[in-house]
């Protein structure tokens, strides 16, 4: 055996012994990257954590009075409350003209004048508005008012409390504020809907809540309430989401 063949470099030698070289640089490098402080490990506060920095013992800091998240700014008063912004919130307005309250049989609380609510729709109104509307309506309000809003929805026929007709002179001369406010606050014996009906479906439902007042009037003198001249850029009025069919709905199937 001669010694050439260790002397010789084999490709297969060479190449080990790049790899040894490689190894070593990497164990090497790897050691000085292990110097630096690890930016998991950095001393910071996690949200809600305690504080003894500051004096109010909290290392969140509190927002600054009156701050709003981007985009949640609710500048449109008539379309975020349904009442007139001059008058400055309910009490005022009650407080300026008392609402004659009377109970009807059922135990309802009917009220005639409601002077805070607005009498425009601060949306304009389209057809396709009022359908979502009415979509809406048959999902969250049908059930006790009933198809047409004569407060004989299905539940109502198996006990639940009667709700008043929307189509009766009381509840045709109210403004659609006072229909606003209804879904928002609730009214009476009737819960709120606003956590389960966005402002803008609020809106559509009072407007389908209107067609369905002009449909059952036969006096016939009943018109749909202008729609506020647009003078504040109000993006959300006009970005309804699309009406989804209802397998039951006459707006569907093209019947119409
Ligand atoms: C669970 C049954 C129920 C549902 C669902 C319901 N309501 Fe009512 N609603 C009532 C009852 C009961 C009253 C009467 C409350 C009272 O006067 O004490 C009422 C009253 C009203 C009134 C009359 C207020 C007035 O001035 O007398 C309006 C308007 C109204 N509801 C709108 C709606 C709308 C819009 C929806 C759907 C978003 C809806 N309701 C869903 C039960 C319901």
């Amino acid at each position: 055996m001669s010694m050439s063949k260790f002397t010789v470099q084999s490709p297969r030698f060479k190449a080990g012994k790049r790899m040894i070289y490689f190894v070593l640089l990497a164990a090497f490098s790897l050691s000085v990257v292990g110097c630096r402080y690890d930016m998991q490990d950095q001393p910071r506060y996690k949200a809600h954590k305690k504080s003894d920095f500051f004096s109010d013992g909290k290392a969140m800091r509190d927002l600054p009075e009156g701050t709003v998240a981007r985009g949640k700014l609710r500048e449109d008063k008539d379309f975020y409350t349904g009442k007139k912004q001059n008058v400055g919130g309910t009490a005022a307005a009650t407080a300026a003209a008392p609402a004659t309250t009377v109970a009807d049989g059922s135990g309802n609380t009917l009220v005639a004048s409601f002077p805070d609510a607005i009498e425009e729709f601060p949306v304009p109104i389209t057809e396709e508005l009022v359908n979502r509307g009415e979509e809406r309506y048959r999902i969250f309000c049908m059930m006790c008012h009933g198809p047409v809003g004569n407060g004989d929805g299905m539940i109502v026929r198996r006990g639940f409390p009667k709700p008043p007709t929307y189509n009766d002179d009381r509840l045709r001369n109210a403004p659609v504020g006072h229909f606003f406010d209804v879904i928002t606050n609730g009214w009476g014996k009737m819960n709120s809907y606003a956590s389960q009906v966005p402002v803008a479906d609020r809106w559509a439902i009072v407007a389908y809540i209107r067609t369905l007042q002009i449909s059952q009037n036969p006096n016939g003198n009943l018109t749909m309430p202008p729609s506020r001249e647009t003078n504040t850029t109000n993006t959300n009025a006009t970005e309804l989401p699309k009406p989804v069919g209802l397998p039951n709905s006459p707006t569907q199937g093209g019947t119409r």
